[in-house]
């Protein structure tokens, strides 16, 4: 599957992800701006915050109460949309996502 990342600026970044890895370590291991993932992953940093397309949220699985915990923390203000990409693992049944990357992360 793909994953489409755009800037706050609008530049946008096409990358084929491997299945089970996370929107974040497929920002990470391609050199996409705009994500950190610093903790490597364990919800224990929120620099991996990213606004999901909103046509896609329905297919997204539910965040745990400890992403929505953490995504209050973030340097940019979450919206409806806000996910913390590292708890986003790329599957075929997932299939294509988009996300928009926040302005700063850190
Ligand atoms: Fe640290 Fe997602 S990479 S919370």
């Amino acid at each position: 599957p793909k994953v489409t990342y755009v800037s706050d600026e609008g530049e946008v970044r096409v990358v084929d992800s491997a299945v089970g890895d996370s929107v974040m370590q497929t920002a990470v291991r391609n050199g996409v701006p705009g994500i950190v993932g610093e903790c490597g992953g364990v919800l224990s940093c929120a620099t991996c915050h990213v606004f999901v397309d909103e046509a896609l949220l329905d297919r997204l699985p539910p965040m745990t109460d400890l992403e929505d915990e953490m995504l209050d923390g973030t340097v940019v203000d979450r919206c409806p949309n806000s996910r913390l990409s590292c708890q986003l693992k790329m599957s075929d049944e997932l299939g294509d996502l988009r996300v928009t990357t926040p302005e700063a992360q850190e």
